[in-house]
């Protein structure tokens, strides 16, 4: 998979990708991130990407045409599956849009700021909008790095099977039951005895029953889906 980052901040979006699962996901080249910065698309001395809105109001737009300049030239160079704009009046992001992305080749995705992009980029560019939940971030760069990363880890090879996406929260519509490791009594806190039988079967049962109950509990919103 290949992702093409479009941003006025590249410096507040690089370091999630340089720890962890996602460098290392790049370092075995199971995914590329380009980040590109829309200054330099920018032909005007000012290096201005922004202007007032049309018809006045407070808060500026980012306008079309760096924003245009970029994009062309990315799809000049190959197809994308996917062009997404992150902005907090887009689809939520969940665990299934997660899964569908992972199986895209190339996507762009473009962050906004102020009070966002010219509308007619979002018409004639945009295939997908993406928001992280109901709150306005100062950027879209924070978006993009959530969505980057709930993608990528999905990707094959990215996990091994003790971090495998499979029995994640969500994943079945169920959040995941508790887990416990050593100690297994901890100033008299004892691991539930089940989890220490051996008795496989069973243990499946019980996470299985936690997080049925975990889920009607907390999301029960997840159980009608
Ligand atoms: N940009 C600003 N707020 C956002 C949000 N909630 N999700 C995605 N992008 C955003």
């Amino acid at each position: 998979m290949r992702i093409d980052i479009i941003t006025v901040l590249p410096e507040l979006l690089k370091s999630p990708f340089e720890a962890s699962i996602l460098k290392r996901a790049i370092e075995k080249g199971l995914v590329e991130v380009h980040f590109h910065n829309l200054r330099d698309y920018v032909t005007d001395n000012y290096k201005q990407i922004d202007d007032y809105q049309f018809g006045g109001g407070a808060g500026m737009v980012m306008m079309i045409e760096p924003i245009d300049k970029c994009i062309s030239k990315l799809k000049a160079e190959r197809t994308y599956d996917e062009i997404i704009y992150m902005t907090p009046d887009g689809e939520t992001l969940n665990q299934g849009i997660a899964n569908t992305m992972s199986l895209k080749e190339n996507v762009i995705i473009l962050c906004g700021h102020y009070k966002g992009v010219d509308q007619r980029v979002r018409d004639h560019f945009i295939t997908k909008e993406i928001s992280i939940g109901d709150y306005v971030l100062s950027g879209g760069e924070l978006g993009a790095a959530v969505f980057c990363d709930a993608v990528i880890r999905l990707l094959p090879g990215v996990l091994n099977d003790e971090t495998s996406a499979l029995t994640d929260s969500f994943q079945d519509n169920l959040l995941a039951p508790p887990v416990y490791t050593r100690p297994s009594d901890y100033k008299g806190w004892k691991v539930p005895e089940i989890l220490l039988s051996g008795n496989f079967p069973k243990i499946e049962e019980w996470r299985e029953k936690e997080a049925y109950e975990r889920t009607k509990t907390r999301r029960p919103d997840l159980l009608d889906k």
